[in-house]
């Protein structure tokens, strides 16, 4: 399986190209194609001698690709069409545009593809952009899975739960059973489904924050469901799943130069209560999502560092304190975003995998958001190679 010829759409900072690196496959990435200017220079920055195209795809004519000569796409279309949060217009949406571009130039390809590997938002599995996506397959003569993946089941303690297919061309086929449901774990290649003790947790922000109350009616902890408060227990205490401090940029203790990345005071006073809050030695955070650092519901974990302050103790009746009390209770936390580096790590982004020095932490923060998690990925490419 040597030398295979990779084209890589829609290929942002590089997740798709770092994960075919990790799973060792003898590949090399023959162009890849994007045209965020932001997205582009990091991409460049780490891959200075792959062929970065800078512009859309329905850009590129049918006798450009073919000149490509590839055996491989790995694609993560944008998912704004497809989230749960976005306005949802599917084919319509104007976003979708380049990707059915893809399907219809698919079938015209003076050779088809072997291997495809898409990415997704999950939500993507109910659109018709997949049924689309479908149709061209089975009309090409491809063998495919679906699966719904989250990092957890590698014990990373993210929850990125995302939507893959994995397609390959005739006469090849899977070396396990496909499936016409959408796999919750990792295929093996003895014929079964690897199995996955770690439950799928959908790592959307709770949709109704209701409080938890005591029996006196006062709020326990923060606004989160008993579900929810449960469900973050259980997380915690699975040991499959390593500590978040193992992807820490620092150990807290030494210090280190944090301060720009406290959470400002507006923020904790308006949004303390909301935020998803995380230790260094917890076993979970939620989906880091490209508004992070700039948003803070539902974008992603925070990280309480200063561990000798009591979370419980800081947020006891902190609804009722007046805003100075409120203030001086959450700065002890020492609450903080996680730093760029720290969701790369998360997110399976090797060490030497650097941002240029006039990237700005937001940018970092949005072009993070929108990639993927590497050792999901570099799993997968592997399952649909075996
Ligand atoms: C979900 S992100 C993919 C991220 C990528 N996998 C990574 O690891 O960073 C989607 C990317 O598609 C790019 N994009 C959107 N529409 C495009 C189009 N019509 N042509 C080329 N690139 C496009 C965006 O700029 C964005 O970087």
């Amino acid at each position: 399986m040597d030398g295979l010829r990779v084209l890589e759409l829609y290929s942002g900072i590089g997740g798709m190209h770092y994960a075919l690196k990790e799973s060792g496959v003898m590949a090399e990435v023959v162009a890849a194609v994007d045209v965020n200017t932001t997205a582009n220079h990091i991409y460049k920055h780490n891959f200075p001698n792959t062929t970065l195209l800078p512009k859309t795809i329905e850009g590129i004519t049918i006798n450009e690709f073919d000149k490509l000569g590839f055996d491989m796409i790995l694609m993560s279309p944008p998912c704004q069409p497809f989230t749960r949060i976005g306005l949802q217009g599917d084919v319509s949406d104007p976003r979708a545009k380049s990707f059915l571009y893809i399907l219809d130039l698919l079938p015209r390809l003076s050779k088809l593809p072997r291997f495809i590997l898409l990415e997704n938002v999950k939500g993507f599995e109910t659109s018709s952009a997949r049924d689309a996506l479908l149709k061209t397959l089975r009309d090409c003569g491809y063998s495919f899975q679906e699966l719904l993946l989250t990092p957890t089941c590698l014990g990373i303690p993210n929850s990125r739960l995302r939507y893959f297919l994995i397609a390959k061309a005739p006469p090849d086929s899977f070396t396990f059973q496909i499936s016409s449901e959408i796999l919750e774990s990792f295929p093996s290649s003895s014929g079964n489904y690897a199995s996955s003790e770690t439950t799928m947790v959908p790592d959307c922000p709770s949709e109704s924050l209701d409080s938890t109350n005591g029996e006196d009616g006062t709020i326990l902890y923060k606004l989160e469901t008993a579900q929810d408060a449960h469900r973050k227990m259980g997380q915690n205490s699975d040991e499959s799943v390593r500590r978040i401090q193992e992807f820490l940029e620092v150990q807290e203790e030494d210090g280190g130069d944090m301060e720009q990345y406290l959470l400002p005071p507006k923020t904790l006073l308006r949004y303390a209560l909301l935020m998803d809050i995380v230790r260094p030695t917890c076993r979970r955070s939620v989906c880091f999502t490209k508004g992070y650092g700039h948003y803070v519901e539902g974008t992603g974990s925070v990280l309480h560092s200063c561990v000798e302050e009591d979370m419980e103790e800081a947020f006891r009746s902190l609804e009722l304190q007046p805003d100075e009390e409120k203030l001086r209770r959450l700065k002890r936390l020492k609450l903080r975003y996680f730093t760029p580096r720290e969701i790369a790590n998360l997110m399976g982004f090797p060490a030497d995998f650097t941002f240029p020095e006039d990237v700005s932490v937001k940018q970092c923060y949005r072009v993070l958001g929108n990639s993927l998690n590497v050792h999901v990925v570099a799993q997968l490419i592997k399952v649909m190679l075996s």
